[in-house]
């Protein structure tokens, strides 16, 4: 089994598995949002041992979970939330979905700092509640009734993040212990590395270089993507100002 970050190319069976699983759909274009706008937080699970029986039999996707940022999150707190996930029903049972999730959890934190993720599930959804309060901890914050379109109340559980955090920095304080430890045997034991002396090629050339930029480092400030707002996002009709 593969647990890989999903990618747009994902989504018409993402949107399957959703379809399959779940009687909380969305359109195509929720998925893409998700996919452009938070690329490093939604994962698929993917059985890759299947035997492929032709050119066009892709492996097939098993599990997934689509996760964001909370754009204007109401307390002030940079958080993650889980849109939706869901195994399907022959790869059950097999820590998929606690996978899935942890692998989510982890990427909210290591790049959006994210402190806590957030989530809704059905009051009787008995498999989805033992894995968020029993395996992940998450504890419920309050019950929001008849949150679903059939009138079922939903609990409205978070996780803090905190002990992710320590993880991430355990694994980024690993890794730049075997950096260091790689330049050094590079180096002839030397972590540090020596480029005084080193030829390091003639300049690049003028051509589209701004004169004035030298010497000094220009930065333009540009707002992006979430910082907009979806609400920025939209066009605009001008003509009548
Ligand atoms: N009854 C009781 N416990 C269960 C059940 C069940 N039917 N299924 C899984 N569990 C337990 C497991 O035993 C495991 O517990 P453990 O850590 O004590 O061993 C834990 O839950 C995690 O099990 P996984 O194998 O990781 O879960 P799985 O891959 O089977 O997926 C899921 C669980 C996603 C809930 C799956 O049953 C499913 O897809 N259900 C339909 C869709 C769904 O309900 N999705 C969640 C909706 S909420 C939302 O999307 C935010």
């Amino acid at each position: 089994m593969d647990i890989r970050l999903l990618t747009t190319a994902d989504l018409p069976l993402i949107q399957h598995a959703n379809l399959e699983n779940l009687p909380e759909n969305y359109f195509l274009k929720y998925y893409l949002y998700h996919a452009l706008s938070w690329p490093q937080l939604s994962f698929v699970a993917v059985d890759v041992s299947r035997p492929r029986k032709g050119p066009y039999d892709y492996p097939k996707i098993v599990g997934y979970v689509l996760a964001k940022m909370e754009e204007e999150p109401t307390d002030g707190v940079q958080h993650g939330h889980i849109t939706s996930l869901s195994v399907m029903r022959t790869h059950r049972r097999l820590g998929i979905a606690e996978k899935l999730m942890r692998q989510s959890q982890l990427a909210m934190v290591e790049t959006f700092q994210a402190k806590y993720v957030s989530l809704h599930v059905r009051v009787s959804n008995v498999a989805a509640r033992h894995l968020y309060e029993d395996t992940l901890r998450f504890r419920n914050e309050k019950t929001e009734s008849k949150y679903y379109a059939d009138g079922e109340d939903a609990y409205s559980m978070r996780l803090d993040l905190d002990d992710v955090a320590e993880l991430a920095k355990r694994y980024a304080d690993e890794e730049e212990d075997k950096d260091k430890d790689e330049s050094g045997r590079a180096n002839g034991g030397d972590a540090t590395i020596k480029s005084e002396g080193v030829d390091e090629g003639e300049a690049v050339g003028e051509v589209g270089r701004d004169p004035e930029a030298d010497g000094k480092e220009r930065k333009i400030k540009v707002a992006v993507g979430r910082g907009l707002g979806v609400g920025d996002l939209v066009e605009k009709d001008e003509s009548k100002h």
